[in-house]
């Protein structure tokens, strides 16, 4: 990886200026920005805009205007056979396509995406790794090493990237390329990796608002029951509040720490939870040593949802400004941006509601229309998921209209995942049978698909959840 770095970096110091393409979520801008600051601080001319997707008709406007050289960073591996008639560099981990990176390729040293060596690409899925041991920021990282050692300072922001692309959620903390990362960030004193309670909004939340709010894993009675919460933490001699300021999870001392963890760690075994279930209070968290005590800055996963909170409403040039460093009025847009995705989401449930959640005999679905973002809608399934409303041992689709079709997202348990289900597969097949295209990972995907093919694309979703979790069909 650190030699296909070197190559990129050499290409990149002699181009007489980049264009930087990034994904507008909190992985892509991250990286966006790790990419701009290593180009500012070698003096590479540059400019850096965001898009929603690489798609054919975006790679062509790019090629069109026919920058010296194109930096792609959290995308374009998807689009690898459509790189040809363009100077490229790819940082990315999604799966690239097979058709231009012939087998005999693999293995190099360097990975060219054609005969011709324009595009050259890093990416650990050439390594034969998956998606999770590098985010796209981590993979522009890299590069930014390369181009220059003391770059490690940005080990910070690639760790919100891969954060902000949930890398930590199945193994409860970050792997593979990541763990250099970190030590990289450790090393040069912009990061500690702690083990942690590990539930959201260590930094902001008042703690039993955090706990409030604890959907991995939900605990039961705590979950969802601010007064229960606050009960819990009372009844352990917590002080919630000093003077007029609610505590949060970073301003307690350690032994505070350890007893509300004991606490619910026996909580949730006495209410039945399993070890695997109450497993999941603890893992690895990611602390921004710069940022100031309680800022969103300061905890990695925070400032991931920071970060997608622009991207998801068309401003990831703020978020963009953020990770550059800007504190001001970007930072002050960004946390608004933040408060008004959070009541966005309780529209959002509202919405839900009324539209209703109809069931098949092995999936639930509901269709938003234009009443829910294609950006939030992923989300919107998720909690739907985790509400009492909805059923867990079915998986959910949920519909809305976009600019090119129909969006379509995914979401499902860990339990089902486990006994077998993997919505990626089942987005994939299910859209490009309807003339669309989708794809992501077992729990969470997502597709697009053309306006009026809901009924077929569900049909044949509905039969695939069924076979891969082998049940048989209605009677
Ligand atoms: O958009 P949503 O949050 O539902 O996406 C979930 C996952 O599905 C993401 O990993 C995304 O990259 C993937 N996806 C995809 N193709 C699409 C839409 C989403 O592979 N057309
Ligand atoms: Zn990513």
């Amino acid at each position: 990886m650190e030699a296909r770095a070197r190559e990129i970096a050499d290409r990149l110091r002699s181009a007489p200026s980049v264009t930087v393409v990034a994904h507008i979520d909190a992985d892509g801008i991250s990286g966006g920005a790790i990419a701009s600051e290593a180009l500012a601080r070698a003096g590479i001319r540059h400019d850096v805009t965001f898009v929603k997707k690489l798609d054919e008709a975006v790679l062509a406007e790019i090629k069109r205007q026919g920058p010296p050289l194109a930096w792609f960073v959290d995308l374009g591996a998807g689009l690898l056979h459509a790189m040809h008639g363009i100077d490229a560099v790819i940082t990315d981990h999604h799966v690239p396509t097979e058709r231009e990176v012939p087998k005999a390729l693999r293995g190099d040293l360097v990975r060219f995406a054609d005969s011709a060596d324009r595009v050259l690409m890093l990416n650990p899925h050439l390594d034969g790794e998956g998606s999770d041991v590098a985010s796209g920021a981590g993979c522009a990282y890299a590069v930014a090493k390369a181009l220059d050692p003391a770059n490690v300072d940005l080990a910070a922001i690639a760790i919100v990237g891969a954060v902000g692309d949930v890398q930590d959620q199945e193994f409860r903390r970050l792997g593979g390329y990541n763990r250099t990362i970190v030590a990289d960030g450790v090393r040069a004193g912009v990061l500690q990796a702690s083990v942690d309670l590990r539930l959201f909004g260590r930094e902001t939340r008042p703690v039993h608002k955090m706990l409030q709010y604890a959907t991995d894993p939900w605990i039961p009675r705590l979950s969802g029951n601010e007064e229960a919460c606050v009960a819990f933490l009372l009844e352990l001699g917590l002080d919630l509040k000093i003077d007029d300021h609610w505590r949060s999870w970073s301003d307690l001392d350690r032994g505070e720490k350890q007893r509300v963890v004991s606490a619910l760690v026996a909580h949730m075994l006495e209410r039945g939870c399993g070890a695997r279930e109450t497993d999941r209070l603890i893992g690895e968290v990611y602390t921004l040593l710069k940022e100031p005590v309680g800022s969103p800055t300061r905890d990695a996963k925070e400032f991931g949802t920071l970060i997608n909170a622009c991207g998801r409403y068309d401003a990831a040039e703020i978020a963009y400004r953020v990770c550059r460093g800007d504190r001001e009025e970007p930072f002050a847009e960004a946390l608004r941006l933040l408060r008004g995705h959070r009541e966005y989401l309780v529209g959002s449930m509202d919405t839900i509601e009324e539209a209703g959640i109809q069931e098949m005999d092995a999936l639930q679905y509901f269709h938003a229309g234009d009443k829910i973002r294609d950006t939030v809608v992923g989300i919107a399934a998720s909690m739907a998921l985790n509400k009492n409303g909805a059923m867990k041992d079915l998986p959910i689709f949920a519909f809305a209209n976009a600019d090119d079709g129909i969006k379509v997202s995914a979401r499902t348990t860990r339990d089902l995942v486990a006994k077998g289900l993997d919505l990626a597969a089942i987005m994939q097949a299910a859209s490009k049978a309807v003339g669309g295209t989708g794809g992501g990972h077992h729990a969470a995907a997502g597709a697009t698909i053309p306006p009026g093919q809901e009924q077929a694309f569900l049909e044949i979703a509905n039969r695939m959840v069924r076979e891969q979790l082998g049940r048989s069909g209605p009677k």
